[in-house]
């Protein structure tokens, strides 16, 4: 198989992830393998959204965040439940935006470029599976539209894939 990452000319957020959510359905669609799809997950969004540093998956193990597929700096492998913004976002089954990393009591700093950070749960019948984690070297890199878009790319993700 060969998948090509079509770059989208746009100033519009939602016109992007709306671009994004039809490639991840045609990269999804054939496969519900958990790891190999968060694996494409991560890569597609590192390489279509501009301005990141790190993108990927901390999965739900044993009450822990351990780390799963992602592209960017190796990164921490566990995470409580409840430290950092990661362990917080999963605590509170929330979506969490960073304007800036360093005035977060308690960031877990994995890569020093960071400075801004959201991070969205994954949720399959009311019970967390794990956390998509997206870093930034710039301050204020994220938005309610980078909520709503990865919200819906990782519905896209769920809906296509076995946990
Ligand atoms: N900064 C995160 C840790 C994960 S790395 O950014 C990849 C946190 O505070 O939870």
């Amino acid at each position: 198989m060969t998948f090509t990452i079509e770059e989208k000319a746009t100033n519009s957020k939602p016109e992007l992830y709306a671009h994004l959510a039809s490639q991840l359905r045609s990269l999804l669609e054939s496969e519900s393998d958990f790891i190999a799809n968060a694996a494409n997950f991560s890569s597609l969004v590192y390489h279509a959204l501009p301005d990141l540093n790190w993108a990927g998956f901390y999965l739900l193990k044993d009450r822990q965040l351990v780390l799963g597929p992602f592209q960017g700096q190796p990164a921490c492998v566990r995470i409580d439940l409840g430290k950092g913004v990661c362990g917080t976002a999963a605590a509170q089954k929330q979506t969490i935006i960073v304007d800036n990393v360093n005035d977060f009591p308690g960031h877990i700093a994995c890569d020093s470029a960071s400075n801004s950070e959201i991070v969205v749960p994954l949720i399959r019948n009311q019970k967390l599976i794990g956390v998509l984690d997206l870093d930034s070297p710039s301050l204020s890199r994220f938005d309610d539209e980078d909520a709503e878009g990865l919200n819906e790319l990782v519905g896209i993700f769920m809906d296509s894939t076995a946990t």
